[in-house]
């Protein structure tokens, strides 16, 4: 599925299909592909030797079963981590992902969402810095409309858009929309602005469609954030179970 070809609104696999297996591994990627998603949601991150891993927290402490720093570990040392038995003991065994084994799996049957967490961000100019190996990967795969990638830092965007014009941005935002950042976020032609449910009323949702961006809402949970985020009139929800809101959203019902 290309980003051109996504049909709205989508329902987003926010980490995989994170309510049923453990978040951000092959299996629970596998799982939002047999879902049908249109686009899944990863968080990456560097180990020690500067690889590039699949893992929402700075530590290793919640999701595997080990402890301390992603970035203290190298990749040989991630990959011997148990990163499925702390959700289940059906997934003892499942690994830390590297992004080039999601891609592997997912190739271009969904859109890649891939939230670069900003722990990571240097202000080097070396060949390695997250942000240049994750458009590398992408390039590499032709992923290029086949990925989105996002950050919380409108500054971080910047530094992507001057690497590769035709790469798609998502801005994610906890705080409401304002024309500053919406501004912003047009200079650099981000395609989204992914809010917080919270955040988000009628009037955002009309301010950001009427500057061009799409909106999806991050991370909805119960059929009351649900139906609210749908009344606001987004193009897109993030989800822990795909299953629950995407048959309610095609088209809004
Ligand atoms: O990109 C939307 C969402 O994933 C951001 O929050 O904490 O789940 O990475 P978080
Ligand atoms: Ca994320």
């Amino acid at each position: 599925m290309s980003v051109t070809a996504l049909n709205y609104p989508v329902c987003i696999a926010h980490r995989g299909v994170k309510e049923l297996y453990p978040e951000n591994t092959l299996v629970s990627f596998q799982a939002a592909l047999n879902g049908n998603a249109q686009m899944i949601e990863l968080d990456v991150a560097l180990s020690a030797d500067r690889q590039l891993v699949v893992i929402h927290d700075e530590t290793l402490d919640r999701t595997t079963d080990s402890k301390g720093s992603v970035s203290k570990k190298s990749l040989e040392e991630l990959r011997k981590l148990d990163a499925g038995g702390w959700f289940d003991s059906r997934f003892k065994g499942e690994r830390i992902p590297t992004l080039q084994e999601v891609i592997d799996l997912v190739g271009k049957d969904s859109v890649l969402n891939i939230e670069i967490k900003k722990e990571y961000f240097e202000e080097s100019d070396s060949e390695d810095t997250i942000e240049k190996q994750v458009l590398r990967h992408i390039i590499k795969n032709n992923l290029l409309d086949y990925s989105i990638v996002s950050s919380f830092q409108i500054k971080y965007l910047q530094r992507l858009r001057k690497l590769e014009p035709n790469l798609n941005l998502a801005y994610v935002s906890l705080e409401a929309a304002d024309q500053s950042r919406i501004d912003a976020c047009l200079s650099l032609g981000v395609l989204s602005w992914n809010a917080w449910h919270e955040t988000l009323g009628k009037e955002h949702v009309e301010m950001l469609h009427n500057a061009g961006l799409k909106v999806f809402s991050f991370t909805i949970q119960t059929r009351e954030e649900f139906e609210k985020v749908r009344n606001s009139g987004v193009d897109g929800i993030f989800a822990d179970n795909l299953s629950r809101f995407q048959p309610l959203m095609s088209p809004w019902q």
